[in-house]
């Protein structure tokens, strides 16, 4: 099953969602490595690029071997978001996707993220700027919308369908429901049967299995995964061999170590190896999730500080359950 946006072709169709703090370089290298389609940055802030932000800018910095790339912004002023959009092309990103699903206050205060699903006219202007200011492909990320019914995510559907954009994605909640209840995939199978541009399903896939689920249920024509990538970016690869009627391999546990001593040494060059190894003192215990001894090892990583501290914790535990010696 493979799977296009635009002009871009994907050898998979999974997408790795945008996940504020989480899917920075260090983090999409290794699910890129895990076998995923196509990985997101977490959304950045289109006046920050605009006004020349080097914090914000680094949320775009990318490498060669998590390419393609997906940049998501957000903002409200449609020149700036042109603006923002030119500025992360030229950075070399394969597509721009623009956020129409956060419901965090802040981002609603400042009528960016799916406070925009109230505002058609406005949505419509920005993605009329932002596709006439750039030649990559460009996505839209939205929720159901404000109401239960879907409507606010078909009529946007349609505008953006409309302005040329090439792909959208449904995390089929509310704005008002965060991530309580439940995604309801019935309005992306409800979408997919309107829209004429790739439909991108998204919210609760939470086993490889309920990856196939999804395309069953609704027809979507590739899954988005976030939470559950999270400690585990083989969900993506085990989506593929379901997808080709393999059977699902456990997680190898070499593996597993060396993707986590990969993530720490990646942090570390990206962030500086104390505040990476800060950040690793929870980040780590995500890999570890279910198996045996697992809070011996959460707890003897929150003292790290170095990277060879952290590589001989993590080294104790493999040996630990390499001898079964619990
Ligand atoms: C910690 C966290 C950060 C998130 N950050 C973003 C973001 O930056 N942009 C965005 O569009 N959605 C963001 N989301 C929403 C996810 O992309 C996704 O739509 C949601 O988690 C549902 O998918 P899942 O059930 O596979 O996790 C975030 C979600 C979480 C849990």
């Amino acid at each position: 099953m493979k799977f296009a946006i635009g002009t871009l072709q994907l050898d998979y169709p999974t997408v790795l969602a945008p996940l504020a703090g989480i899917t920075n370089l260090p983090f999409r290298k290794i699910v890129k490595e895990a076998g995923c389609g196509l990985v997101c940055t977490e959304m950045v802030s289109a006046n920050g690029l605009v006004y020349g932000s080097e914090k914000t800018r680094l949320l775009m910095q990318s490498s060669s071997d998590e390419k393609p790339l997906s940049v998501q912004i957000f903002g409200s002023d449609p020149f700036k978001m042109a603006d923002a959009a030119v500025i992360v092309q030229e950075s070399g990103a394969d597509i721009i996707d623009i956020n129409f699903g956060c419901a965090v206050k802040k981002i609603l205060k400042s009528y960016a993220g799916v406070a925009l699903m109230k505002n058609p006219a406005l949505a419509r202007e920005i993605l009329k700027k932002v596709r006439n200011a750039v030649t990559i492909p460009l996505t839209i990320k939205m929720r159901s919308g404000w109401d239960s019914s879907g409507k606010d995510a078909f009529h946007l559907a349609q505008i953006a369908q409309d302005c040329g954009v090439d792909a959208v994605t449904l995390h089929p909640r509310t704005a008002s429901q965060g991530f309580s209840g439940k995604s309801n995939w019935a309005l992306i199978a409800a979408l997919k049967k309107q829209a004429s541009i790739p439909v991108i399903g998204n919210g609760d896939i939470a086993f490889p299995e309920d990856a196939l689920e999804m395309i069953h249920q609704t027809g979507c024509d590739a899954v988005m995964v976030g939470r559950a990538a999270i400690g585990n970016p083989w969900i993506f690869s085990q989506v593929h061999d379901l997808l080709q009627q393999k059977s699902i391999k456990p997680v190898d546990m070499a593996l597993r170590i060396e993707t986590m001593k990969k993530y720490l040494h990646a942090s570390a060059a990206y962030f500086g190896e104390l505040n990476a190894c800060r950040m690793m003192r929870s980040r780590l215990g995500w890999f570890v999730k279910g198996l045996p001894q697992s809070a011996r090892f959460r707890h003897a990583i929150t003292k790290i500080r170095t990277c060879q501290e952290s590589s001989q914790v993590i080294d104790e535990y493999y040996a630990l359950l390499s001898n079964n010696l619990f």
